[in-house]
Parts: structure tokens; sequence; C-alpha cells
């Protein structure tokens, strides 16, 4: 009901900050945002100190009288909960609401998200002002929504003040009962880390050489964090939607050391992002020849969407961002700022938020460029605001209802990441792997999701997809094989790389041989394996010939599993080139029931991924009718009415594709058949010719 009211159409937005304008812009501010197609705002969320310039004194002159001028312009508004900005006086008066270095050092007031989210006081302060809030604007006619807090865990994803240390000994004491159970979980026994108290009990401290926690301490550090961010949200929800039942719940963005998944089923109507792909720029690469630069933000927007199908996103990159100390990136070109936002609701946004309305003219974020530059004059990117906008209002009847259609999925799960935010044995081969096999995706026009798992998944939910990649899921409970199994013996193909199943959910390694929980299904077992750097020299794979596909050679990249088929079943798809295992299987093909899976010894790289999706014969839903060049992503959004085919190009360049039946670009109404060219940073959706 909620996400029909936001998502049951496509909008288009603005971050304001009335209170950093002199008053006499409002009203000409709000006129020109209905202009130029934007319906509505998102106001408030750094406001705390003019909603309570006093503990218990709260104000609402400003907002009350922002948002009466936005309502006059048929503007609706997004109210966001100030509290990633606590003011100085509740800072200074509570200290204990701070947060603090892992050394223990207190954050102090002057940036922002300085707080914890343990502090008994910070969550009663918190509650207040949400009520307060909530109260005064419960009916206010211009309000349609919250977005709670900004960017849980954006800034930092680490907290150790006091109040964190006695709020994770409570949750351990709630997860293991005893200091038995709680010894035997972290292993304590080695090393003598035994403990007998609970006041023993810690987050991480310094230890000898800095920062080196017990292993099964640090994956409970993050499940704790996860858990406390969302006990700290739901106060806020539960407040929220007591008070103010008829608005929509969301908060903003993607950050570390959070289950948003959990989040958002328990506490949100959906979940927005904040996409900025001008980051793209700041780590540029130029040695990475097939890099994805802005186009690596459909793998998060993929994300964003496993969180939920259809999302908002609350900022929407407008203008050349930097702070003033940091993140100096180029202005967007012509075209571009358009661009991106197909980008988003291609992969499932129906309401894109710019961020924001004018550059601020003081403060951290005076080079964060918004629409309007300081000068207020109209500029280019204005000018493309209102071409969006006009184009947005024209497609919504027609897209709003679609969701992205992908029959392959990457597979994730949080306490993998998080263990692999530690444990370098597994850690950093996930992002290698799942952007090898998005890239290779993403150029042979193949539509990919990007899906969690965890213990609650169904074999239904998998059952949505005809190939599961996952590419390193080391922590494995034999329940979660046991379901991979099951979608294997039911027709599904499943493929996953080196350093899978062998620790259980403590973290502890199984005492199997590996792939531990993993091996039935993949009928092989690992003889040995090797860390493939330093002195040794790389290592390649050569890979079968079958069928219409010839002989080739990959790298057998980072890692490598010597594997041994325990089961007639196994089908050696590729050996080892060299060193003492030159020979040995690198990757198998196990055909069990109506279905397969696969084991690729080492760390993925995109050539070894196009191998796999050759022999099995994956390919772009448009391969029989469209030819598109590398350089342009395409997404499928659908609905029953049918297909919506996503056309960006992300080249500065023309594009030339070639349409082999008449279809319509929904965006110009146009027909286009044969040969046609999209012009650099240029959008066409594709729907069936009238
Ligand atoms: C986001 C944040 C905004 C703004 C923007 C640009 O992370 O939510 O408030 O800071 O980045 O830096």
């Amino acid at each position: 009901m909620q996400v029909k009211k936001a998502l049951d159409h496509m909008s288009v937005g603005v971050c304001y900050y009335p209170e950093q304008w002199p008053v006499e812009l409002w009203e000409d501010d709000f006129r020109r945002m209905r202009e130029l197609g934007i319906t509505n705002v998102r106001v408030a969320e750094f406001a705390w100190s003019i909603f309570e310039p006093e503990e218990g004194v709260y104000s609402f002159e400003l907002f009350d009288h922002a948002l009466e001028l936005a309502h006059k312009h048929g503007i609706q508004v997004i109210l966001g909960t100030p509290t990633a900005t606590p003011p100085a006086w509740l800072t200074t008066r509570y200290p204990e609401v701070l947060n603090a270095t892992f050394e223990g050092v207190a954050i102090q007031h002057g940036l922002r998200r300085h707080y914890n989210y343990s502090s008994p006081k910070y969550r009663e302060l918190s509650a207040s002002i949400t009520r307060k809030m909530a109260e005064h604007y419960k009916d206010h006619p211009a309000v349609v929504g919250w977005q709670i807090d900004n960017e849980f865990n954006c800034e930092t994803k680490e907290f150790y003040a006091p109040a964190d240390h006695i709020a994770f000994r409570g949750w351990l004491k709630a997860k293991y009962g005893t200091l038995h159970a709680l010894n035997k979980a972290w292993g304590t026994v080695f090393w003598s880390q035994t403990y007998t108290d609970w006041d023993q009990v810690h987050l991480p401290r310094m230890t000898t050489g800095g920062r080196q926690p017990n292993p099964h301490l640090a994956l409970d550090e993050k499940r704790f964090i996860s858990d406390n961010v969302i006990s700290y949200a739901r106060i806020q929800a539960d407040i929220i939607r007591e008070t103010a039942p008829r608005h929509w719940v969301t908060t903003n963005g993607l950050f570390g050391g959070l289950d948003n998944h959990r989040m958002t089923g328990e506490l949100l109507d959906f979940f927005s992002y904040d996409s900025y792909p001008q980051f793209s720029t700041l780590n540029h690469n130029p040695d990475e020849k097939d890099r994805l630069a802005d186009r690596g933000w459909s793998q998060t927007l993929s994300v964003v969407r496993s969180i939920s199908p259809r999302f908002c996103v609350m900022e929407q990159q407008a203008g050349p961002g930097g702070w003033v100390n940091r993140m100096d990136m180029p202005s967007p070109k012509p075209g571009q700022m358009r661009l991106w936002t197909y980008q988003s609701i291609a992969h499932g946004a129906n309401m894109v938020v710019y961020f924001r309305w004018r550059t601020a003219t003081f403060g951290q974020e005076m080079y964060w460029h918004g629409l309007n530059d300081y000068h207020n004059r109209e500029n280019r990117r204005v000018r493309e605001a209102r071409w969006i906008g006009k184009e947005i209002a024209a497609i919504s009847e027609r897209a709003a209802n679609t969701t992205y259609a992908a029959d392959i999925a990457i597979l994730r799960d949080y306490d993998n990441e998080w263990d692999g935010e530690y444990d370098v044995w597994h850690g950093p081969f996930a992002w290698t792997s799942g952007t090898a096999w998005f890239k290779a995706l993403q150029y042979r026009h193949v539509p990919c999701d990007i899906r969690y798992i965890n213990e609650q998944t169904t074999l239904a939910e998998l059952q949505t997809y005809k190939t599961l990649v996952y590419p390193h899921p080391t922590i494995m409970t034999d329940k979660t094989a046991a379901l991979l199994e099951q979608y294997a013996r039911e027709g599904g193909i499943l493929i996953f790389g080196c350093r899978t199943g062998y620790k259980d959910e403590k973290g502890h390694c199984y005492m199997r041989p590996f792939p531990g929980a993993a091996a039935g299904m993949c009928g092989i077992s690992v003889e040995e394996f090797t860390m493939v750097k330093g002195s040794r020299e790389p290592v390649s794979m050569h890979w079968q010939e079958t069928g219409e596909l010839a002989e080739a050679v990959t790298g057998a990249d980072d890692f490598n599993d010597i594997l041994h088929p325990e089961s007639d079943s196994v089908e050696v798809v590729a050996a080892y080139n060299s060193d003492y295992y030159a020979g040995k299987p690198a990757v198998t093909r196990n055909r069990i029931g109506k279905g397969e899976v696969w084991y690729y010894g080492a760390v993925f790289n995109r050539s070894a991924a196009e191998q796999i999706i050759d022999r099995l014969g994956i390919a772009s839903p448009v391969r029989d009718w469209l030819t598109l060049p590398q350089g342009v992503e395409l997404a499928v959004r659908e609905d029953a009415n049918g297909p919506l085919y996503f056309l960006l190009n992300y080249g500065e360049e023309a594009a030339v594709a070639r349409i082999s039946k008449p279809m319509r670009n929904l965006l110009t109404d146009r027909q286009l058949q044969g040969e046609f060219e999209m012009e650099g940073f240029g959008v066409v959706i594709l729907t069936e010719a009238l």
C-alpha cells in the first residue's frame, strides 16, 4: 500500500535546504522546480539545531513556512529525521552519545555522524525529536514520507564508545547465553583468550601489532553493528508509523556493516540509494582497458534492486562533486546526468531525487554542485533536468509498473562479506570475481541480478534464475548447501569459485575435505591449494575443446584449488597449465539431477567467466534482433505489457546499433529499424512498434 503510493508512478525530486538560503529565494525555487517537472523535495535531514535549538525547546516556523510554499506550488515533501547531525548543545551536555575511534578517542562535534547507536541517551533524544516532528507534520498536506537519519554507516561503520562495548556485551549475552558458549564460539582456548567474566569481553581493542582481533570476535562485531543500526532505526520507524501512519518510511545509502535487506524488510516501505557515478573518476586506472567506470554503478544498483525491486534514488548526482578538502571530481559532461538518471531507472528506480537544488555557498560541501550554481542563473544542468523531467512524466505510465528481468544472478551473503573484511584468505576475492562476472555479462549484454541469500532464502526464490554464480562462499552451512544442491538437482546451474564451503557460521573451519559443505554437490575434493602471489609465477588453465568451442587458455588467478573428481558424473572442463600441479583439474562440471554444479578452482577473471558463459550457451535476450556495441548497456524492465529495453551509451562518442525488426523508442515515440545511431551518453528505450 505504502510502496504503491510512493512508487506507483515515476517522479523526479530534488534535495532542498531552506535553512541554508534567504527566505526570499524559497518561493522562486519551488516555482522553478515545478517548471522543471520536479514534484518532490527532500528536506530537513540535517536540521536538528533548527527544530530543537535548545534541549526540549522546539521550533517549526522555518520549515512550516517552507512546506507551506512547497505545497502552494504542488510539491510533495519527504522529511528527513535529523539524527545524523546532533547539535552542539546535545553532545556537550551528553558526551556519552559521541562515537569513539578504535583507540578510544571521542569523535567531537563538527562534521556529522559523530554519535553512536548504543547510547541510551542518544536513543532517547532521537526518539523525542522524531516524535515531535511526526506529531507536528503528520497531517501536513505536503508531506508524503520520511527518510530516517541519513546514510547509516556513511563516514564510519566502526563504533568504539564505552556505550558500544556495553551494548556488544548485551548482544553477546542474548546470542550465546553463557560465557562457556561464547568461549567455544570464539575458540578462545587458542592463545589462552578464555573469558571468565563478562566484563572482560569487549569490542576489538588494541592488540599487539595494532588491530588484530580474534577472527570470530571480528565477525560477531560486524553482526552486532548491523543489528545495532537496525534496532536504532526501529525506534524512529516505530514512532513514525504510530504517529503518522499515512506516510511512507525509507532510508537512504548503501554502506557496509548493515544488513539492508533485513532492515528494509522489517522497517521500511522501500529502500533508497544515493547514486554518484562520478566517484568512478577518482580512482581511475588508465591501464584497466575494460574498466566499467560509471557503468560500474549498475553493479551497485543491482544490489539496491535486490533490496527493493523498485526503489528511490534519494540523491542522484547533479553536478561535479567535491568537498572542500577531498573528492575533487570532474563535471558531468552534457548528457551524462541524464544518462545516469536512466541508469538508475533502468535498474529499478521509480523516484529519482537530485542532489541538490543549488550548490551551497558555504560549508564543507560548497563544491558539491547542485543543479543550480551559486549565481542561480539557468545553466546547462538545469536545462538537462528540464529535458529529463518532461521525458519521465511522459514514460511514467508505461514504465512505472515494470521491474528488471534477468535469468542469471550473482549470489552474495552478509556473513561472507563481513568475514571477508578481516580474512585475507578469501575476502578480497569476492569483489574481484563478482566484478569479473558482472563485466563479462555486461559486455555480452546479458542482464544480471545480484541476490543476497541467508538461512531464510527459499528454493522458489532461487528458481527464478536459470543460473547462479556464487563466487567464494567460504562460510556455508549444511542447510544452505542442501538448498543449493536442491536448486541444481531441480534444473538450476550453479557455479562456485575457489575457497567455497570450508567454514561454518562461527567462522571455524570444518574438519572435512574442501569444498566442505559444498563437496557433495560438486562431486570433487580439493587435493591441495595455494595462494598464487609473491614469488609464485602466474598460473594459467587450459580449457578443453568441446562441441563448437575451441580450446582456450585463461589466467588461473590469485589462488588455486587443485581438484580431484570423486564421482563419475564429474567432467573436467579445464586443467592447470604449469607448476607442480600442471595437468590437474582446475574446473569441473558435475551433472546432478536435472542441473549441474561447476567448481572453478581460482579467482574469476573476465575471460574465465566468458569461457563458462560460452560453454553454458548463456546469451543476450536480444541476440536475435539487436546488435549493440560493447559500450552500450542493455537493461530490461518488464511487466504484463511486455519488456522495455533500456540502451545506455556510456561513451562520449556516438554508438551505432542495428535492429532487425521495427521497434519504437519510448522516449521519442519514433520507430527504429536497421542501423541507428545513439548520440554520446545517449539513451534509448525500445518497446514494441505500434
Ligand atoms: C551523501 C550525503 C549528502 C551529501 C552528499 C555529497 O553521502 O547523503 O548529505 O553529503 O553525499 O557529499
